[in-house]
């Protein structure tokens, strides 16, 4: 691959985007990163100020749904790559409104694919030319299904089995991605991660929702009997990951990526409540008191854990953080960024909570 490339990232304002779009825009000086983002709930600005104005950056306000701006994209800039990770996250979400995660994550992803294999000229007949360019689609181990038996794990040969609306829309667009490999030689990577957690994370999702509510002495929501296990990733080592499989990972293959770190959510809201009281002040115990059980979500996944050997043996990635020094550091961030929290929780976002959760 060329050593000036242009890279489109996409959902690059959202949680994880934002940090792989740091990391691409300032360790790689020479590459141009465009970040193309609907900026929908999800999406926000607010988590790139600090590179927005490097030289090697450009913000693309667009649509992954809409084609035919996707193709004048492609027109516009002479991309080298693409790190697909807009996307409808939230499982909670597809459970209402599951035909907005069909229309992004389906359709979109497949129009990605259709602007850069015409953009690329990819096919059968020209499979080394294609290998010049990477098509990489961030994807969850959601895809997977669910586990039962605590000596399994996910690997990469699992069978998918998605069981909601977010996991099923998520599994189509990596079998759309895996058939543009076959059919047309797209040269593709995909990666199957964990939980993730860290800065800038929208709270809407369990461990961000947890400390807003703890700052806020609000009820704690646990889903069922909290007996729900999720392997989760500090998210910067998520992003260095997606740096190396991007890099270095071979055309067709999938990767999975996790923490080795399973948690039942009912001990990990005890843990993020030790260290909020701590970090609070709070004589310990006070937080815990805010738990409240409350009807457990549709479809609930058991649980989930990866076993990220290939990534490891073949690439040399491993995750940086303990689990507690990353909590840690998150429940940092969230205290000395208030007024972010304050912004992505006023308008809409408390319309969204009552209908959730009262
Ligand atoms: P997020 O919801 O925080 O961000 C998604 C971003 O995509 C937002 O900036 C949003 O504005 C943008 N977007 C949504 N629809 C769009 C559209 N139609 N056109 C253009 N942009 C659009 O999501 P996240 O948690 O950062 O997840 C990013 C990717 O990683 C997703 O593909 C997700 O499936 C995958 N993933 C997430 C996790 C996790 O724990 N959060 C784990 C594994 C994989
Ligand atoms: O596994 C990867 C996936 O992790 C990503 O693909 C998704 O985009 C991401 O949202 C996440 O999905 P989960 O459904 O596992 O994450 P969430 O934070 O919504 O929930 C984590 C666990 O906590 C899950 O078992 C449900 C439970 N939960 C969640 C919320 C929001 C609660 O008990 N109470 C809550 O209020």
């Amino acid at each position: 691959m060329e050593s000036n490339q242009t890279i489109l990232i996409t959902g690059g304002a959202g949680f994880i985007g934002s940090h792989v779009v740091r990391l691409f825009v300032t360790k790689y000086p020479n590459y141009q990163i465009v970040n193309l983002d609907k900026l929908t709930y999800a999406g926000n600005l607010e988590n790139l100020t600090d590179i927005e104005k490097s030289p090697n950056y450009t913000f693309e306000h667009g649509d992954i749904t809409d084609a035919i701006y996707i193709d004048s994209l492609f027109k516009k800039y002479d991309f080298d790559g693409v790190i697909h990770l807009a996307a409808e996250s939230h499982v909670d979400r597809s459970i209402t409104n599951p035909m907005e995660f069909v229309m992004t994550n389906v359709i979109g992803t497949a129009n990605l694919l259709n602007a850069a294999k015409t953009a690329w000229d990819c096919s059968m007949k020209t499979p080394d030319r294609n290998g010049e360019k990477r098509f990489y689609h961030v994807s969850t181990d959601e895809v997977y299904g669910e586990l039962h038996n605590p000596d399994e794990f996910f690997l990469e040969t699992t069978s998918y089995d998605p069981r909601s609306p977010y996991s099923a829309s998520k599994a189509s667009s990596d079998h759309f991605v895996r058939a543009y490999y076959n059919t047309y030689k797209l040269p593709v990577v995909i990666s199957n991660c964990s939980n993730n957690y860290g800065p800038n994370h929208f709270p809407e999702k369990l461990i961000p929702l947890m400390i807003n509510n703890i700052m806020h002495n609000r009820p704690l929501p646990v889903y069922g009997k909290g007996e729900n296990v999720r392997d989760w990733l500090f998210v910067k080592d998520h992003a260095r990951a997606i740096d190396e499989i991007y890099h270095n990972g071979r055309n067709g293959e999938t990767y999975n990526i996790g923490g080795f770190n399973e948690w039942k959510n009912i001990d990990l809201v005890h843990l993020l409540c030790k260290i909020m009281d701590e970090k609070l002040d709070r004589p310990e115990g006070t937080s815990v008191k805010l738990i409240t059980y409350v009807t457990d979500r549709a479809g609930h996944d058991l649980r989930y854990a990866i076993d990220a050997n290939k990534l490891m043996k073949e690439l040399g990635w491993e995750p940086s953080l303990q689990f507690e020094e990353g909590l840690t550091q998150t429940v940092e961030w969230y205290l000395a960024n208030k007024e972010w929290l304050q912004n992505v929780t006023s308008g809409d976002y408390t319309k969204y909570y009552d209908k959730m959760y009262k």
